[in-house]
């Protein structure tokens, strides 16, 4: 056993950090027991060096995260910041110095990991970051490392806890989505602006990282498709019940069937009862993967939250510190197979479509006609109406997303549709 400690400087102490130098406290003998040496908080770097927090000595308090990641004696930075920057020149600037890093750091690892990671790889440190997706949840290391030897296929999540505990409480209350989110923000599962969250650009963070790990190739926020949820109504609830399903916001990453090109994408997407992720319940969080070997996993916990995330912090931490120990490094960057990511209307799937249509002879014919044309199949139809005006819901058999906005584009242009109120895929059957 090494007596020295190795040092860790921690950028942020938020949620996340205030419970990662916690548990690094508390649980100090059983680290050092696994870790094989002892680990020092050496320095906590803050915006507000004032601020009371509990547990830190105030002499390892600094404003400057600059100078800490640039000491030299440093050994892991853990980098729970957020945001671009300047968390991503600081963990540049810290490979450069000597230490690895375990970041939490969605945003900024969906959007700049190839250059992260080609930055670690040059100066032989560690970049880890098992808490930017799904918090507690192991995700990151089974797909790297536990699954290295399969083919994954799909992977398939509820990545944000705040935008299932709404769509949870809209499933299970009747409730709209405004009620549904007061009632999220009061109870702290949304931030005073939810937009990162309903707007699902949280979760096309997500789905980027982790299209990027599963299929070994390079996925960008910018190659996600997204569509958030404000828009998912109580009625799409009770018509989703109706079909023996419910609505949850999927993450979907997706191999072609001819392995050539893969897809990402985030948006709402009414599920069967019966697949495991429909019992997903408040703001938990759960990945369901499917590969060639192993067949169906599914992960589930907490996706977010100090303590979950920090225990996913602290399992990096451990892995780094014992790589330092070890004088290696764990698996970096796996993106050799350079598949391309297809645009949005390549994608295939089933489709929900409800439409205000005049309730007179000849209209179903009309709409049928329609899909038709563009090559979408129908499954169902269910009508009702009075008054001279009717509701269809229309559920279609597998087709292209181009094609169901082709249909879409032409049923608006009929006079004896009024609108199209609801489009949503259908998924996980
Ligand atoms: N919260 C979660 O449940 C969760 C879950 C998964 C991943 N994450 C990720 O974890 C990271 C941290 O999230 P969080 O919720 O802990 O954030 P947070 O509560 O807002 O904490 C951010 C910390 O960073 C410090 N900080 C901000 N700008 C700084 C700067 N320029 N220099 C030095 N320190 C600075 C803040 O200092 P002050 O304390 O002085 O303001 C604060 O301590 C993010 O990347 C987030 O996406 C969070």
């Amino acid at each position: 056993m090494r007596t020295r400690p190795l040092k860790v400087a921690l950028l942020g102490c938020g949620v996340v950090g205030s419970e990662v130098a916690r548990i690094m406290t508390t649980h100090a003998d059983d680290l050092t027991a696994r870790i094989g040496a002892p680990v020092e908080l050496a320095g906590v770097a803050v915006r507000r060096p004032s601020k009371v927090r509990a547990g830190i000595d105030p002499a390892l308090v600094t404003t400057d995260a600059t100078a800490l990641v640039k000491r030299g004696d440093i050994d892991v930075v853990v980098e729970v910041i957020g945001g671009i920057e300047p968390a991503r020149t600081l963990i540049t600037t810290a490979f450069e110095h000597g230490a690895s890093v375990v970041s939490a750091n969605k945003a900024l690892l969906a959007q700049d990991g190839a250059a992260l990671h080609a930055a670690a790889e040059e100066h032989g440190r560690d970049l880890y970051y098992e808490a930017a997706v799904a918090g507690a949840i192991p995700l990151i290391r089974p797909l790297r490392e536990s699954l290295a030897g399969d083919k994954i296929n799909r992977v398939m999540g509820i990545v944000n806890g705040t935008t299932n505990f709404i769509l949870d409480k809209m499933d299970s209350t009747g409730a709209g989505y405004q009620e549904a989110l007061d009632e999220a923000t009061a109870l702290g599962y949304a931030e005073a602006d939810p937009t990162a969250d309903v707007e699902a650009f949280d979760a096309a963070a997500k789905a980027a990282i982790l299209a990027g790990i599963a299929f070994h190739t390079r996925v960008r926020l910018d190659d996600v498709y997204r569509e958030g949820m404000t828009e998912v109504t109580a009625a799409d609830f009770a018509s989703a019940k109706g079909m023996g399903c419910t609505i949850k916001l999927l993450a979907l990453c997706e191999r072609a069937a001819d392995g050539g090109s893969v897809t990402a994408r985030v948006h709402p997407a009414m599920i069967p009862l019966t697949h495991p992720l429909a019992s997903v319940r408040g703001a938990y969080n759960a990945v369901f993967v499917e590969s060639d070997a192993a067949g169906q996993l599914m992960f589930y916990g907490p996706g977010a939250g100090g303590s979950p995330t920090a225990s996913a912090v602290l399992g990096d931490l451990v892995a780094v510190c014992r790589n330092k120990l070890g004088g290696a490094t764990g698996p970096g960057e796996s993106a050799y197979t350079q598949l391309p990511v297809s645009p949005m209307g390549d994608v295939v799937t089933r489709y929900h479509i409800s439409l205000d249509v005049a309730d007179k002879p000849g209209v179903l014919a009309q709409v049928a006609t329609v899909f038709a044309e563009h090559g979408v199949s129908i499954d169902t139809v269910r009508q009702s109406g009075k008054d001279g005006e009717a509701s269809l819901v229309v559920v279609t058999h597998r087709a292209s997303d181009a094609s169901l906005a082709g249909t879409v584009e032409a049923l608006r242009g009929l006079d004896t549709v009024r609108g199209v109120s609801s489009i949503m895929r259908v998924e996980g059957e």
